[in-house]
């Protein structure tokens, strides 16, 4: 048990998969896994521990932004003795080369966030995920004939913006897309030598204007969780 997570040790599996939105945990427990639980609820960040074709799982909500998913994959690692955390999100893409539910897998996070240097000092502002968790999310999105982008995106702290320069994170940093919370799992992956991935689908374009509705979010959504969920047999 931590302040934001109320479940027994044993009750989270060592592989965990997080989508930003809990009611999108409930929704993957509901459909892909079997013999499962809800093992958390506090703040209503719902969490459920179940099994994918015989593999054990734990699927929870990290909510939006980087000290939202700080603090629960830092809990999951340092006290649950999670091994890996894959995110699956949704991000802006800064580039009309991608279209909307384009898959993206995340090799970079480039932030200029204060969260790696507020936890432990770390100065740098990319943070990479964990190349064997990448390897093997390739190989299988190859397997299911999905086309995956590998990219370096940019980790912001605000969604709305009054001003917004992305195409100078796109051009100078060589950041492809933009979401809010891959700096924060990475860098804890990093500090307590974890297994971190995250795995992204495009919901907007910040280039072109183009935008998903709910409904096609959701379709898009599945793809990205059966990748996930493929990756960890
Ligand atoms: N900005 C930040 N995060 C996001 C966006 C965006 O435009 N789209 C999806 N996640």
């Amino acid at each position: 048990m931590t302040p934001h997570i109320e479940a027994k040790k044993e009750d989270i599996a060592k592989i965990v998969l997080m989508p930003g939105d809990p009611l999108r945990a409930k929704f993957i427990a509901e459909n892909y896994l079997t013999d499962y639980k809800l093992i958390n609820q506090v703040r209503g960040m719902l969490g459920y521990t179940g099994y994918y074709k015989g593999k054990k799982v734990t699927v929870m909500g990290s909510g939006m932004g980087i000290p939202s998913m700080g603090i629960y994959s830092y809990e999951l690692f340092k006290f649950y003795d999670v091994d890996t955390i894959i995110r699956i999100g949704s991000c802006g893409a800064y580039t009309k080369d991608l279209n909307l539910f384009d898959l993206i897998l995340v090799n970079e996070s480039y932030s200029i966030s204060t969260y790696a240097f507020d936890q432990n000092g770390y100065e740098g502002k990319i943070i990479e995920a964990s190349k064997i968790l990448n390897d093997k999310i390739i190989n299988k999105a190859h397997e299911l004939n999905l086309k995956i982008n590998t990219a370096r995106i940019h980790c912001s702290d605000v969604f709305y913006k009054e001003t917004n320069p992305f195409k100078k994170l796109y051009e100078k940093h060589g950041c492809l897309a933009v979401e809010m919370e891959s700096f924060a799992l990475f860098h804890n992956a990093k500090i307590l030598n974890k297994k971190a991935a995250c795995i992204l689908t495009v919901s907007d374009n910040l280039e072109t204007k183009e935008e998903t509705t709910s409904i096609e979010r959701q379709t898009a959504f599945t793809t990205m969780i059966k990748l996930a969920l493929e990756s960890i047999l």
